[in-house]
């Protein structure tokens, strides 16, 4: 296992300029692009060599992590004339390969964190002798994944990508976006048009009798579909919950990046990350959030759970819990924001017009 293709394209690569204006996988995590601690984790678990399967966004990638030494890993980027879907995008990256047909190749999708034993799945792999095996988690509402029902060994008995019926809800096993593919089997996905590796290749493969096994672990895994679970991504990896040796400092309540500032008599704890050059200022607590560069939390304001933008600021005795502050926004004093509210980016927001507890 020497090899990976990272899936880091399609429509939902681009974060709605709500929230930051930046390409998903470009999104600080624990103060660095979260790509980064994917390419971390393969390259910890024995990975050399990483194809990343992008549709346009080479550009952003390549100044970024170059060749990829810096990571340990060789980093090659393919691109897409147009996307070409999660099947599209892993037939078109599988042409910068180098290994033999029987090998396995990882492939994961650009989107998720996972504490994932790697090199434990394609032993799995091996010993089931399988075409292609899948990473499953359970979770609560698998509606939003694609669900796979697996029988006493494991083997793979179908694939319903986002049911839409309760009928085809028939397990709470979910498609966790890693999967172990043999070599050759890439080959037979069609090259040169849209293929969606979900709804067509893997059916495909179970109409034809291929071994699809799925390895059900439940390990700790997050869906990045949403801003909020960056935040929760970030601070996860700041205290080392889930391991990358991309976060740039050590382990704890909190990661201050160069240049960050926090006043005497501040708070920052939950994994709290604070970015370069932003101001933390006395009596503010900030916990489990994200304060990216350049961004100013006023002097008794209390965030919590919640994204800041770079070089947004948050005004005095202002409260910040569950919510995302676009870039460059400013958020007046005694302000009440809650439960999943977005501040576009450079919105302003005067003191006091927002709360949402009742009269006191
Ligand atoms: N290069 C390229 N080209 N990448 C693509 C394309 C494409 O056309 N389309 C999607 N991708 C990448 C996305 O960037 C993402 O990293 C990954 O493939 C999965 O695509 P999403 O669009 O995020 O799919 P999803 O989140 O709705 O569902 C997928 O992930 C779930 C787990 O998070 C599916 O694989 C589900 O089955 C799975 O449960
Ligand atoms: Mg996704």
């Amino acid at each position: 296992m020497k090899e990976a293709i990272l899936l880091v394209g399609g429509q939902g690569t681009r974060l709605r300029p709500v929230t930051v204006n930046t390409p998903k996988p470009m999104v600080p995590a624990a103060g660095v692009p979260f790509l980064a601690h994917q390419i971390a984790r393969l390259a910890a678990a024995g990975v050399e060599h990483i194809v990343l399967a992008t549709c346009y966004l080479a550009e952003v990638f390549e100044p970024y992590f170059g060749d990829g030494a810096g990571l340990g890993v060789r980093l090659e980027y393919v691109v897409e004339d147009e996307p070409l879907g999660t099947g599209g995008a892993i037939r078109n990256a599988a042409e910068r390969l180098t290994c033999g047909p029987d090998e396995p190749v990882l492939v994961f999708n650009g989107d998720i964190l996972s504490g994932l034993d790697i090199a434990g799945l394609v032993d799995a792999h091996r010993e089931a002798a399988a075409d292609v095996s899948l990473h499953l988690v359970r979770v609560a509402d698998p509606r939003a994944f694609g669900l796979v029902p697996t029988g006493p060994d494991g083997q793979v008995l179908a694939f319903t990508e986002k049911p839409q019926t309760p009928e085809e809800i028939v397990t709470d096993q979910i498609n966790a976006g890693c999967y172990v593919f043999r070599r050759s089997v890439i080959d037979t996905i069609p090259a040169g048009r849209p293929v969606s590796v979900e709804r067509e290749t893997f059916p495909g493969l179970l109409a034809s009798g291929a071994r699809l096994h799925g390895q059900v672990e439940d390990t700790y895994w997050l869906d990045l579909g949403k801003p909020e679970s960056f935040v929760r991504a970030s601070a996860d990896l700041v205290r080392g919950i889930v391991d990358s040796a991309a976060v740039p400092g050590p382990r704890g309540e909190a990661l201050l990046l160069p240049g960050a500032q926090v006043a005497d008599g501040a708070t920052v704890s939950g994994g709290t990350v604070v970015g370069a050059g932003a101001r933390i200022e006395a009596g503010a607590v900030v916990h489990g959030s994200t304060v990216l560069d350049g961004a100013t939390v006023a002097a008794e304001a209390r965030v919590t759970s919640s994204l800041i933008g770079a070089g947004a600021t948050v005004g005095r005795q202002t409260v910040v819990d569950a919510a995302v502050i676009g870039d460059g926004a400013q958020v007046g004093a005694h302000n009440e924001l809650r439960d999943g509210v977005r501040i576009w980016c450079g919105a302003v927001l005067p003191d006091a017009s927002i709360r949402f507890s009742s009269d006191r």
